[in-house]
């Protein structure tokens, strides 16, 4: 009988004990971890600039649903719908396997000790200073996901047509002030938006038949250029005019109606809340870079409280039938036992 409640009092702490984040997490158990994921990710670079934008989205995709737990990463299962094929994920997130490559230099220095959500996490920084941003202290000691959630990612992540007034509301409900609001939106200094996220301001803003009115006339022509109503989709165009330089570049393209997503031109055009904080950024870049570290961190300590694990490979949790919510069911057979 005692021996019971033991095997379930161990089980409970081992796979429910919430993650205590600070910095350093890893200063024992993988002294190396902060070195290898900034080499990697300096690595990916090198390859392709665009990577340091792809793993840094990655960040808020993953927050924003249930916390920072890597759920994004987990691919499908015959059991469980994940999120890589969500609305605003599908044909959009990439670069995972930069993390896979990250995950995998880790695995070979300190193997089972760094989680994937803090490779995304880590990685996200330095993807922000090796783009010429800021530099800052990460929070670790995140437990990945077991689980993951195709519908709580739909029913979370904005649609490039939200406006400042929804994202205001949206960010909220995280404890996000329009401030993070506004210096989180300032990541798309780097990175590029596809044609599909654009065509409906364009040529069919909010139903009118006509274009979104608050398009500066000359960028308008450049977009319907790279974006014919009839054209491919998937054809890339650059979040702003330096999609390279992690820099306060977006916001003054915003203040000049030169924003390429309807979600930030309306930071702007819309909400005299968040057009002051707009302004502010594109005069003072250094409030822009403190601001977005802050909003980082914040958005960073987002968790969901559930069971987690240090996963051995980013795709797939370490025991897959977690996805059926075996957890739940051994602990109520578990229970019932003792009875
Ligand atoms: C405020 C609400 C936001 C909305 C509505 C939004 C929406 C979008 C959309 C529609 C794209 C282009 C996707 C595509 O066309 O395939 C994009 C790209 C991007 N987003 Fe956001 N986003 C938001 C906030 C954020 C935040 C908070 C971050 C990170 C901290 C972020 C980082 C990025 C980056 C870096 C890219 C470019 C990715 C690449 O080049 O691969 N976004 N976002
Ligand atoms: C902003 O978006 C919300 C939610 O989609 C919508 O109800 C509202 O009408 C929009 N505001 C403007 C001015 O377009
Ligand atoms: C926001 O803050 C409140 C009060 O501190 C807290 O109860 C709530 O859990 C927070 N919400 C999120 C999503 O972190
Ligand atoms: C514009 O959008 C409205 C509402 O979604 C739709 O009824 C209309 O057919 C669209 N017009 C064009 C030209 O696509
Ligand atoms: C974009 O490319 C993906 C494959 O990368 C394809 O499945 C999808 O149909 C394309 N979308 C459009 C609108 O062309
Ligand atoms: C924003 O606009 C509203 C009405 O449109 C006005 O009442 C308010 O004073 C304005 N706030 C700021 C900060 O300008």
């Amino acid at each position: 009988m005692s021996q019971k409640l033991f095997i379930v009092f161990c089980f409970h702490i081992s796979v429910t004990l919430a993650s205590q984040l600070r910095p350093g997490f890893y200063a024992q158990t993988c002294p190396r971890a902060e070195s290898i994921v900034r080499d990697v990710m300096w690595k990916a670079m090198m390859r392709e600039t665009r990577s340091a934008a792809s793993v840094m989205r990655l960040q808020f995709h993953d927050c924003f649903v249930n916390g920072c737990d890597a759920s994004l990463l987990l691919d499908d299962t015959p059991d469980m719908l994940g999120e890589k094929l969500s609305l605003s994920n599908i044909n959009s997130l990439r670069s995972y396997e930069v993390i896979d490559e990250i995950k995998e230099a880790l695995e070979n220095n300190c193997p089972g000790v760094v989680s994937c959500a803090d490779i995304i996490i880590m990685g996200s920084r330095d993807a922000v200073i090796l783009s010429g941003g800021p530099n800052w202290e990460v929070k670790l000691g995140r437990k990945d996901s077991l689980t993951a959630s195709q519908e709580d990612s739909d029913n979370v992540m904005p649609s490039p047509r939200a406006n400042a007034t929804f994202l205001v509301d949206l960010f909220s409900r995280f404890n996000l002030s329009i401030k993070d609001l506004v210096a989180l939106s300032g990541s798309h200094s780097i990175g590029k938006g596809r044609c599909f996220s654009i065509l409906f301001r364009l040529y069919n803003q909010s139903g009118t038949g006509r274009p979104d009115p608050t398009i500066e006339p000359e960028f308008r022509e450049k977009l319907d250029r790279l974006c014919p109503l009839s054209g491919d989709q998937n054809v890339t165009g650059d979040l702003d005019a330096t999609p390279c330089l992690f820099d306060n570049q977006y916001f003054k393209d915003l203040v000049n109606g030169r924003g390429f997503l309807n979600s930030d031109q309306t930071l702007f055009s819309l909400d005299n809340r968040t057009r002051e904080f707009v302004v502010h950024f594109s005069k003072d870049q250094d409030a822009f870079f403190s601001a977005f570290v802050e909003g980082m961190v914040k958005m960073g300590d987002l968790q969901s409280g559930r069971p987690g694990e240090v996963r051995r490979n980013c795709r797939v949790a370490n025991n897959p039938a977690h996805g059926r919510n075996r957890v739940l069911k051994n602990r109520v057979d578990l229970v019932s036992n003792l009875v």
